[in-house]
């Protein structure tokens, strides 16, 4: 069993989907570990360290790989080199992507979203949103502290006192619980909201003070995977006129909040941040989901008239790449551990497993997620016409027919 560590192409990633840990823990397992050169520099791991754990370095990790370990989905270029059959896990991306979905399916291999990881308690240790979120959220206060032009916590010196700086968190999910512990730990005074009622103690809990509309409906907004609803134009005109007066009295506000599947709500608009004081700083983690703030710029810091300075950088979990890397290659092992036989040493994948079925996008020529069915017709003719290497070919020509169905 072959499993390649590439280097990730995009332009600002500097994450990447192996550590030396994670290696050895695989080669314990009885796989061979191919590193791409370079693949762990942005994220401070030299050729070295990984050859140290076990791993051989080559130009082209993927070529025969059985396994690919990846941050991004790979492009269309990067598929020339898979192997047909190959296990792919990677974060997908697959709203909106079909097209890209098409060619995985095209390329024969068996994409993987470690995004659509369900929730349980077994799944944990494989929770990538949850993982890099943590982090996005802690980076979200040091960004917001970093462009601020004045200390976080409250200091009495000699030459007078200086106020503690008002934080304002707005969508406790993940993301937005660690920003309040960080804010809290900097010795800001902290308020949050979210339109979630459980939120409430948990905001509570970590000392902060918690500020919402609490009508009927959003005693009703979480559904049943603990997500929030869209809310009524009501509720958002609520909303907005309970935080409007809140926001023009903060220092820093951090918004996290995120609907699955939906646009990011708008939280802030022009008229709030133009009520806000000079040098007050908003960081938008949602930037990249289309925005909480109105005039926030992917992977710009925009100082607006009234200088206000709204912060959009553009994947906050790789500029704490390090860190990033060793949780999320940690995810990736866990979830891979169980596609591997330890009696025999090879890869068995549980077609059945839960999490194999939630997360599955395609296989043997066909995008198989019934999410993303739309985007099978395209890889239908070539996967019948080039069956996957490993797979019993009655299977692989099954596939196109399920697609065309769909
Ligand atoms: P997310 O990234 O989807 O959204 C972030 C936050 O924005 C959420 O708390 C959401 O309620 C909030 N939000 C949405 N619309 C809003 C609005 N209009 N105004 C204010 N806030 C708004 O959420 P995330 O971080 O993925 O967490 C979702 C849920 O999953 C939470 O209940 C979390 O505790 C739960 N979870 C469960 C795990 C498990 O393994 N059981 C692991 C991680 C999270």
């Amino acid at each position: 069993m072959r499993i390649a560590i590439p280097r990730e192409t995009e332009a600002n990633e500097p994450r990447v989907g192996g550590t030396p840990d994670t290696v050895k823990r695989l080669k314990a397992l009885g796989a061979d570990l191919v590193v791409e050169t370079g693949a762990g520099i942005g994220s401070g791991i030299l050729d070295s360290d990984f050859e140290a754990a076990g791993a051989t370095i080559a130009t082209n990790a993927v070529k025969d790989a059985d396994v690919v370990l990846k941050v991004r989905r790979p492009t269309a270029a990067e598929l020339k080199s898979y192997k047909t059959g190959a296990v792919v896990l990677a974060t997908m991306d697959p709203y909106g992507n079909e097209a890209a979905l098409a060619e995985m399916a095209k390329a024969g291999i068996s994409a993987f979203a470690m995004e659509l990881m369900p929730r349980i308690t077994r799944a944990q240790v494989m929770d990538v949103l949850s993982s890099q979120a943590n982090l996005a959220g802690y980076r979200a206060v040091i960004d917001a502290s970093s462009e601020f032009g004045r200390a976080l916590p409250m200091m009495m010196t000699a030459a007078g006192t200086v106020p503690a700086a008002k934080t304002f968190i707005m969508g406790v999910g993940v993301a937005g619980l660690q920003a309040i512990a960080t804010a809290r730990r900097l010795g800001a005074v902290v308020t949050a909201t979210d339109v979630r009622p459980a939120t409430k103690e948990q905001v509570e809990s970590l000392g902060a003070k918690f500020l919402a509309v609490e009508d009927d409906e959003f005693r009703q907004a979480q559904t049943a995977g603990g997500y929030a609803k869209e809310m009524s134009k009501e509720y958002q005109a609520k909303q907005a006129e309970l935080t409007a007066s809140h926001v023009a009295k903060q220092d820093m506000v951090i918004t996290t909040a995120l609907i699955p599947g939906r646009p990011a709500p708008r939280l802030i608009t022009a008229a709030m941040i133009a009520s806000m004081k000079p040098g007050s700083v908003i960081v938008d983690l949602a930037v990249e989901r289309g925005g909480n703030v109105e005039g926030a710029r992917l992977g710009e810091v925009v100082t607006t008239a009234n200088g206000v300075k709204i912060v959009g950088h553009a994947n906050v979990p790789g500029r704490l790449a390090a860190t990033a890397s060793s949780l999320y290659a940690k995810n990736l092992f866990a979830f891979l551990e169980i596609m591997i036989d330890k009696a025999s040493k090879a890869l068995v994948v549980p077609w059945d497993d839960e999490l194999v079925k939630a997360t599955l996008l395609t296989r043997d020529g066909a995008v198989v997620h019934l999410n993303f069915q739309s985007a099978a017709p395209a890889a239908a003719a070539p996967a019948a016409e080039a069956p996957a290497a490993d797979e019993p070919a009655a299977k692989a020509k099954a596939a196109p027919k399920k697609s065309t169905k769909a």
